[in-house]
């Protein structure tokens, strides 16, 4: 990993231990977690391929924790510093119980005016404050940069919960994550992967750090499906372009979204225009719904959506009368950050080895309705 280290001495007598104990003596004899241990999560740049492997390796060996198969206590009396300055349902449930599923902590705050950001308190003194009390941070912020800022005065790991509309790693690797495993399902790997990724891609963080992702990969087909207004930032087109993805860009849904294997939609990012009205202009501009998925889409083409998406009247751009297709992956998706997350946690407080080692049964019922 290129950027990010932790550079204090809490962080660094950490990886210490990580490398004495875990590289020589860890349960597979991996030595990894080498590259990831103290280390922050912040944008998807940081990320080579084998990396990239290596959390999805360690991802796999999540899903009996998540799904409640076993349990594991390798976190015990470690506290995740959760702060979200922005609205989450899924990022911000899913870190937790990430964390709470690794025998760890959760203490957390939501909004400014929650905080002492509120009576006037910097990010630099937060971070210094919050990681005295924590050993991991995830956080959410509305400004670009804002999450860098804060990690570069903690003295724990952070990890990029969503910074304004630049980045969302962990959303772009448990997209990534589902991609892999749904193209299995389907014989495929994601070397040559054709994905059309719809609507808001000017401030969709999402589909910014999922196109900087893609650029590992060989043979990639990205179309890019937007009103004018709300294209790609040239930077990312011409990123994926260097790294030899065949980029399309255009503002006809019926020309993006034929000849793919995944359909990435996306909501209009309201919350970063300058007034409603001037978001009302895109609402609902491509829709998906299932006549429209059936006339134009190859049959069993994967249907994504980061989440949420906007079902107002009006919006819709994942209709819900997609939801018993069995193409639709967005519950999985969402299931999938939950494994993820874990596998960020157990890399990054360097423990990957060892979650198994803490573990047994669990003693509830843990039967799922479907
Ligand atoms: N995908 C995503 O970031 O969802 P939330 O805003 O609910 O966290």
């Amino acid at each position: 990993m290129g950027i990010g280290k932790c550079q204090s001495f809490r962080c660094q007598r950490r990886i210490g231990l990580e490398y004495g104990l875990s590289a020589q003596f860890g349960a597979r004899g991996e030595k990894s977690a080498l590259n990831f241990a103290g280390h922050h999560i912040l944008g998807i740049s940081q990320f080579d391929r084998g990396e990239v492997d290596r959390i999805f390796d360690v991802a796999d060996r999540m899903r009996p924790y998540a799904q409640r198969e076993r349990r594991t206590t390798v976190l015990e009396g470690a506290i995740l510093g959760s702060m979200f300055f922005e609205p989450s349902t899924r990022t911000r449930i899913s870190f937790g119980s990430a964390f709470n599923l690794l025998g760890g902590h959760v203490r957390e705050t939501t909004g400014f005016e929650n905080t002492a950001i509120a009576k006037g308190e910097s990010l630099y003194d937060t971070a210094r404050v919050l990681s005295g009390f924590s050993d991991a941070i995830v956080m959410r912020h509305p400004t670009a940069g804002s999450v860098s800022e804060f990690a570069s005065a903690s003295r724990v790991p952070v990890i990029n919960g969503g910074d304004g509309a630049n980045e969302h790693p962990s959303q772009a690797l448990l997209d990534l994550y589902t991609i892999r495993s749904e193209l299995a399902d389907r014989q495929r790997g994601i070397d040559g992967l054709r994905i059309a990724m719809v609507g808001d891609l000017r401030f969709g963080r999402t589909v910014h750090s999922l196109s900087r992702l893609l650029t590992r990969f060989t043979n990639v087909s990205v179309s890019l499906v937007s009103p004018a207004e709300l294209k790609m930032p040239a930077e990312l087109v011409d990123e994926m372009r260097q790294s030899r993805i065949d980029v399309v860009e255009t503002d006809q849904l019926e020309l993006g979204i034929t000849n793919v294997d995944i359909v990435y939609s996306t909501r209009i990012q309201e919350e970063r225009f300058e007034s409603q009205a001037d978001a009302d202009l895109y609402r609902g501009r491509f829709r998906l719904n299932q006549s429209i998925y059936t006339a134009l889409c190859e049959p069993n083409t994967v249907i994504m959506h980061p989440l949420p998406r906007d079902s107002r009247k009006g919006a819709q751009e994942l209709d819900d009368d997609l939801n018993d297709d069995p193409n639709l992956a967005i519950f999985r998706q969402s299931d999938n950050g939950v494994l993820v997350r874990m596998a960020l946690f157990s890399l990054i407080l360097g423990v990957s080895d060892q979650v198994d080692d803490y573990s047994k049964p669990v003693n509830w019922s843990t039967e799922r309705r479907f």
